[in-house]
């Protein structure tokens, strides 16, 4: 059709032709909406309301997004508290009376983690009132997200070991709660957990008066490295770690039989790893030392670690479990006891290509029935070095050097640099005194072990 008649065409249908226009403006709305509304950058200003009467002294600080519906949250939180604030003030004293609401943030990718805090003061007795909220946003398309969608709840168990670890290593000096009210307060994690995610860390925040009697809160960094594996990876990357690793060697051959000729053996096992940086040095120094180990890995690091844990076998460690999520198994229903056990000995021998024969029970925690349940044999230990509550490698050096004997297993883990500087020294002391550093596998073919499972060793005869 030529033009003339197109033109025609919608002279004719007036109605047609209008229909046509309305819906071309509708798409262009559409498209402006998009454009401005769901996709507008993310910014963040802050705003201040100051007062001060003979009554009281009110300071707020607070964030104001590109995100309508967060500011609405955001006003409603501090109206609410300037009226719970003001209910709570005697007018006709003149007591000083104050409230202070402030924020900080940290960011991780494009995660923003903002902290608002409430504090006051009231009353004679100045009587101290708080209340902490965090709220995330995604900052490449400006929405809000709930912890939940950042982090897997297994972290939680994760955190509140961290935690508790954290508080009892600097118990000294902090006013602590005691143990019990710490473990109450531990035991309810989650239901209010304050998180903030920074570039190279993660850190719990437990408020002021929780855990003690410092008004001040706590700040417990914790690394990516023992955390990321719970956090979702379609908010946060994390430097991919294995790709630092050194290429992965060719198996190394079986040390010859000579080589421990009239030497007493003894077998270092490191618990709890692997930790990308602590153990890759333990490796390195193991090979330079001519030394075997063990390792017995917690399967929820292993995924995280595949080419380390790799590369542990082919350098001739033994390679166990250490159950799942490190729980005491002894307390698990059969379902949950089961998943622990299996998840984890196929996460390694889909790296390893073998059955995983060993076990270790967290806690060294074991009794007649689980050994029946669990067709792996059990390997505990005779030394125990009390490394990660020392964390002073001349401590762990000494303790391996006067417990050694021929036959020994030694407790250790491979989450801190004391345990293995510690092992490292105990290992060149040991070896002048005619000792060899053997790993599982090594120790039970050396001593003709006829080894069986759902058995424990705590020691080889
Ligand atoms: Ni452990």
């Amino acid at each position: 059709m030529p033009m003339n008649e197109y033109l025609n065409f919608f002279k004719k249908n007036k109605i047609f032709t209008l229909a046509i226009i309305l819906i071309i403006l509708i798409i262009i709305l559409v498209i402006i909406n998009i454009l401005i509304f769901n996709h507008s950058s993310f910014t963040i200003d802050n705003e201040t309301i100051h007062k001060n009467n003979d009554n009281y002294n009110m300071q707020i600080n607070y964030p104001v997004f590109s995100n309508n519906e967060i500011n609405k949250k955001i006003n409603k939180i501090i109206d609410e508290e300037k009226d719970k604030f003001l209910k709570k003030i005697d007018k006709k004293s003149n007591e000083k009376n104050e409230l202070n609401i402030d924020y900080n943030y940290t960011i991780k990718n494009d995660i923003y983690s903002i902290q608002i805090r409430s504090y006051s003061y009231t009353g004679l007795n100045r009587d101290f009132y708080f209340n902490d909220l965090m709220l995330y946003i995604n900052s490449k398309d400006n929405t809000e997200l709930t912890i939940n969608d950042l982090i897997d709840q297994e972290l939680y168990n994760v955190l509140k070991d961290k935690c508790y670890q954290y508080l009892k290593d600097k118990e000294q000096d902090l006013n602590l709660y005691d143990d019990n009210m710490i473990k109450d307060y531990l035991a309810d994690f989650g239901k209010d957990i304050l998180l903030s995610f920074s570039e190279d860390e993660l850190n719990i925040i437990i408020p002021p008066f929780k855990v003690s009697d410092d008004e001040t809160d706590f700040r417990i960094p914790l690394t990516y490295d023992d955390t990321s594996q719970f956090l979702n990876n379609k908010y946060f990357t994390f430097p991919q770690v294995e790709e630092q690793q050194p290429p992965i060697q060719a198996p190394s051959t079986p040390r010859d039989e000579s080589f421990f000729q009239d030497k007493k053996l003894v077998a270092l096992t490191f618990d709890d790893g692997p930790n990308y940086k602590v153990t890759t040095f333990l490796l390195d120094e193991l090979d330079n030392k001519n030394a075997k180990a063990s390792f017995f890995l917690v399967g929820s690091r292993i995924s995280s670690q595949k080419v380390l844990i790799k590369r542990m076998y082919n350098s001739g460690h033994s390679v166990g479990s250490h159950s799942y999520n490190h729980k005491n198994l002894t307390k698990l229903t059969d379902e949950q006891l089961m998943k622990e056990i299996n998840d984890t000995n196929e996460l390694i021998s889909q790296i390893t290509g073998e059955d995983v024969k060993y076990l270790r029970p967290p806690y060294g925690s074991y009794n007649k029935d689980l050994l029946n349940k669990i067709n792996m044999t059990f390997i505990l230990w005779n030394v125990d070095t009390l490394d990660w509550q020392s964390r002073d490698s001349q401590k762990v050096c000494d303790s391996i050097i006067n417990s050694a004997k021929d036959g020994a297993i030694i407790l250790l883990h491979d989450l801190y640099q004391t345990s293995v500087d510690g092992a490292l020294c105990a290992i060149d002391k040991l070896q002048e005194q005619g000792y060899a550093f053997v790993s599982i596998d090594e120790m039970i073919k050396l001593k003709n072990i006829d080894l069986k499972t759902n058995t424990a060793y705590r020691y080889f005869k």
